[in-house]
C-alpha cells in the first residue's frame, strides 16, 4: 500500500506516520491486513521530527499541480490533515478558504483521477457545530459560526458526494479538542485547552482566555491516531449505515475541572492567568462541550476516561522527550 499524509509534518501527521510505521500495515478492501510500502508526508513546512522510513515531500497543496505529482496512480490510501486551524482561518479569510476548502477539493479532484478510487481520511473538527446545544447528539445539524467551522463542513459533504459518486471512499472525522499538544501554543483558538496544563506543568505561565465554567470536548494525542486509523480500516459496509461523517467520541470536561486535575498532577495553577479574550471565548464557546457519539461508539471508536490519565500520559511523553541522550 502507498499512503500519503497530508499535512504530514504538523502535529498529528507526525505522530500519525510514528505510528502507522510501528504498526506497518493497514486494511485493504477484504478486510485483510496489507503491508505498507510506502508513506509519503507532504507538508508546506519542513519536518520537526525526522520520521525514519518515510518521504517527506515539500509543497503546497493549494497548488494542482503539485497535489497531482503526490497523489499518483500507486497511493491507495490519503490521510488529509492539511489546514489552517481555526483562529488563523478566521483571521485570514482568503487563507482559510484557499487551503481547508479549495484544496479540500482539489484532493477531491486527484482521487477522482486516479484509476482505483482511494480511501481518504479527512480530519473535520466539532467546531463545524455552533451554538451547540448543551449535548451534540449524532444527528445534530453542523451550522458553523466560524469560517474554519464552514470550511470543513463543506469539505465533509464534497467527501461524502465524491464518495456517493464512486471516485473515492471517504470517511470524514469530526475530531474534538486534541489534549495535550506539546510545543507551543499555536494558531488554533482552542490552543489555551493544551497550554494551561502543559505550560504549568513545565513551570511556565499560561493565559486561560474562557471562563472556569466552559465546558470543552476533548480528546487525547494517542486516542485520536488510534481512532484516525480505526477510521481507514472500518469496512465500507459499515460506514455505509450512515452518511460518511462522525462526531467522535471525547470526554466533557469544564476547564475548573482541568485546573483541579492540574492540582492532582502537582502543577502550580497559580501559573494560569484568567485574561478573557472575547473573540476565542466566543468560538471556543460555540463548539460542543459535550456530545453523544452512539454511531461511532458502535463502530470502535475511542474516546479516554479521565483528563488525569491524559495529563498523566503527557508527563510520561514529555520526560522521554527530555531524557538525556
Ligand atoms: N489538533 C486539534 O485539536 C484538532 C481538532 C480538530 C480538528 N483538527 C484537524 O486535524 C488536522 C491536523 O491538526 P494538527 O493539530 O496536526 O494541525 P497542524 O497545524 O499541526 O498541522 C497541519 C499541517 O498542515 C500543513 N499545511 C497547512 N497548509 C498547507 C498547505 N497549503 N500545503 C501543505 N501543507 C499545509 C501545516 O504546515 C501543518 O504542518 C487539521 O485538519 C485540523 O483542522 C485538529
Amino acid at each position: 500500500m502507498k499512503v500519503v499524509i497530508l499535512g504530514g509534518h504538523g502535529f498529528l501527521g507526525t505522530m500519525l506516520a510514528q505510528r502507522l510505521l510501528q504498526k506497518n500495515c493497514l486494511m485493504d478492501r477484504n478486510n485483510t491486513s496489507q503491508a505498507i510500502d510506502e508513506l509519503v508526508l507532504v507538508d508546506q513546512m519542513p519536518p520537526q521530527i525526522s520520521v525514519e522510513g518515510a518521504t517527506s515531500l515539500i509543497g503546497d497543496i493549494t497548488d494542482p499541480g503539485f497535489l497531482k505529482t503526490v497523489i499518483d496512480e500507486d497511493v491507495t490510501s490519503i490521510f488529509h490533515l492539511a489546514a489552517v486551524v481555526s483562529a488563523a482561518a478566521e483571521a485570514d479569510f482568503d487563507l482559510g478558504m484557499r487551503v481547508n476548502l479549495e484544496a479540500t477539493r482539489n484532493v477531491l479532484e486527484c482521487c477522482r483521477n486516479l484509476p482505483r478510487p482511494p480511501w481518504l481520511v479527512f480530519s473535520s473538527s466539532l467546531a463545524v457545530f455552533g451554538n451547540a446545544p448543551a449535548v451534540v447528539m449524532d444527528d445534530t445539524p453542523a451550522l458553523p459560526l466560524s469560517s474554519y467551522g464552514t470550511q470543513k463542513v463543506i469539505g465533509e459533504y464534497l467527501s461524502c458526494e465524491y464518495t456517493r459518486k464512486g471516485f473515492v471512499d471517504a470517511r470524514c472525522l469530526r475530531l474534538p479538542t486534541i489534549t495535550i499538544r506539546p510545543g507551543k501554543p499555536n494558531k488554533a483558538a482552542s490552543s489555551f485547552i493544551s497550554s494551561i496544563l502543559r505550560e504549568p506543568l513545565q513551570g511556565l505561565e499560561a493565559i486561560c482566555p474562557v471562563t472556569r465554567d466552559m465546558n470543552l470536548w476533548v480528546q487525547s494525542p494517542p486516542t485520536v491516531i488510534e481512532n484516525l486509523i480505526h477510521a481507514h480500516d472500518t469496512p465500507a459496509s459499515a460506514w455505509d449505515e450512515g452518511p460518511r461523517i462522525l462526531n467522535l467520541p471525547g470526554l466533557s470536561v469544564s476547564v475548573d475541572e482541568m485546573v483541579a486535575a492540574l492540582k492532582r498532577a502537582g502543577g502550580d495553577t497559580s501559573l494560569i492567568r484568567w485574561q478573557t479574550d472575547s473573540e476565542i471565548a466566543r468560538l471556543v464557546g460555540s463548539w460542543p462541550g459535550a456530545m453523544n457519539t452512539a454511531r461511532a461508539t458502535q463502530m470502535g471508536f475511542k474516546g479516554d476516561d479521565i483528563i488525569d490519565d491524559i495529563i498523566r500520559d503527557y508527563l510520561d511523553f514529555y520526560a522521554q522527550q527530555t531524557q538525556p541522550a
